[in-house]
C-alpha cells in the first residue's frame, strides 16, 4: 500500500518498517541486561512492534486492528523498564536504523521520536 507523504512511505513502506523491527528484535536478543525481560518468543514480541511502527510512521493501522489503542506506556507496567534498558533499547534502534540503511533526515527524525516514547517508558528508577 502506498501512503505519500509519510515516513512510512519515504523509507521505503512496509519492507522496510520490517526489516527495521527485526533488526531491532536482533539486536534486543543480544542484550542479556535487556532481553532478560522479554518472553522467550521474540518472534512474537518482534511481530507486534512491526504492526506498530508500521501505523506509527502513518502506513496502515494493523497495531490498532489487531490489538486496540496502543497505550503503550500501560503495557510496559508488567516489565521493569529502567534508565538503563532504556538506553540498551535505544542503542538497538540505533543499530537497526543503520543496518536496515534508513538515510538522513528520516533516521534522525525516527530516533528522536522513538527516543521520546522510550523516555515516556521508563518506570522503575534503579
Ligand atoms: C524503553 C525501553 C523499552 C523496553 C525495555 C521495552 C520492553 C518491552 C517488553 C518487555 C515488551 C513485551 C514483549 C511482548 O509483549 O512480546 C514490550 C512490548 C512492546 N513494546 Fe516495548 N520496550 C521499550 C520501549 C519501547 C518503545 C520506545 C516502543 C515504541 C516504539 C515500544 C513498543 C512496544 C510494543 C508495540 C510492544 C507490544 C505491546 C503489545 O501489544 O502487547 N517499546 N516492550
Amino acid at each position: 500500500m502506498k501512503i505519500p507523504g509519510t515516513i512510512y512511505e519515504a523509507i521505503g513502506g512496509q519492507e522496510n518498517i520490517d526489516k527495521l523491527a527485526n533488526n531491532l528484535y536482533k539486536y534486543i536478543a543480544q542484550e542479556p541486561k535487556l532481553v532478560e525481560i522479554f518472553p522467550d518468543d521474540l518472534a512474537e514480541s518482534a511481530r507486534k512492534q512491526r504492526l506498530f511502527l508500521t501505523q506509527l510512521f502513518g502506513g496502515p493501522k494493523l497495531y490498532l486492528e489487531e490489538r486496540g489503542h496502543p497505550m503503550l506506556k500501560r503495557r510496559h507496567l508488567e516489565f521493569e523498564v529502567t534508565h538503563e534498558r532504556k538506553d540498551l533499547w535505544l542503542k538497538c534502534m540505533d543499530k537497526s536504523l543503520e543496518e536496515t540503511g534508513i538515510e538522513e533526515p528520516y533516521r534522525t527524525a525516527i530516533f528522536q521520536r522513538l527516543s521520546m516514547t522510550a523516555e515516556h517508558m521508563v518506570n522503575n528508577l534503579d
